[in-house]
């Protein structure tokens, strides 16, 4: 069987210089740049050992000096079945992350990573950050709100020919689908209900089973934990608290905490500082499947 495979970028360039969300403290990056760069480069290098450590492969590349955003990879573009749909940001701030991604991905499949990629056209999509693939239901979670547009649910959709369940998101504080929802292996989903406008979360109860969504706390949500990795039995989160971390070892989870303080005074964590680069839409021989009632 493949390993899993990411994609992050190296930190060198990151920073907190601006605000395009209600997260972002350049004041207190600012405080001590020396000390706080110094704290990004350690939460990056933990999060890629627990990466590896959970069965992970890593594939780097570089950052660019005055695009610090650009450590969050899973914001460049949604990768299934090989392919990739490079993002279109809606920030002026991040605009110019767009070219350096595209030439990252002619590098991946001059690497034989991935086979094809475009530029997702007409509106702004933010990629895997907004567009989720729930690989037991076998569809996209597609977010739209303060960054992608409603118009990226069906472009999703078109260019990997695949189903997409749209879940509209409420608020500027969690502005991508992936600080507030995050399906795991075994079909749950950790999800943090205010995040969601009222007709996403009845579309949320209407395709998945009560015994299966896990509500975050406010604290949950606040300390970035919904913004996790999850790899079989492994989930890689932001320092989380102790009843989250019981909960899901209720239900067979292992937590693997690192600290990304650096990366939450950005508005990110552990799910959006990682590009997932293997997702098949079918089911690969001898990994878990969905149970069939499940299954939309
Ligand atoms: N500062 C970045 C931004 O606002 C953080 C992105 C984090 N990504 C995420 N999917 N939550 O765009």
């Amino acid at each position: 069987m493949t390993r899993p495979a990411f994609l992050m970028t190296d930190p060198a360039h990151y920073q907190v210089s601006y605000q395009i969300n209600p997260w972002m403290r350049p004041d207190a990056w600012s405080a001590d740049p020396v000390a706080s760069a110094r704290a990004a480069s350690v939460g990056w290098r933990n999060l890629k050992a627990a990466l590896e450590g959970a069965g992970g492969v890593v594939h780097t590349m570089g950052g660019v000096e005055g695009l610090p955003d650009m450590v969050f990879p899973a914001n460049a573009a949604v990768v299934l079945d090989r392919k990739a749909l490079v993002a279109r940001f809606r920030s002026p701030e991040r605009t110019g992350e767009e070219r350096h991604f595209l030439a990252a991905f002619e590098d991946l499949e001059a690497k034989g990573v991935i086979d094809a990629f475009a530029q997702i056209e007409g509106c702004f999509q933010e990629g895997a950050g907004d567009a989720i693939w729930d690989a037991g239901r076998r569809f996209f979670w597609v977010g739209s709100g303060p960054r992608s547009s409603p118009e990226s649910v069906a472009a999703v959709g078109d260019y990997f020919g695949e189903a997409t369940v749209h879940l509209p998101l409420a608020s500027d504080r969690y502005y991508h689908l992936d600080t507030c929802f995050c399906p795991l292996s075994g079909g749950e989903i950790l999800y943090y209900p205010p995040a969601l406008t009222q007709g996403a979360r009845a579309t949320l109860q209407e395709r998945v089973s009560p015994d299966k969504l896990i509500e975050a706390t406010d604290e949950d949500a606040a300390a970035f934990c919904v913004n996790a990795v999850c790899l079989g039995e492994k989930v890689i989160m932001a320092q989380p608290p102790a009843s989250l971390r019981a909960r899901l070892a209720e239900r067979g989870y292992d937590v693997v905490p690192v600290d990304l303080g650096p990366y939450m005074l950005s508005g990110g964590a552990a799910y959006c500082m990682t590009l997932r680069l293997d997702l098949q839409s079918s089911p690969v021989a001898g990994a878990p499947t969905q149970p069939a009632a499940l299954v939309a």
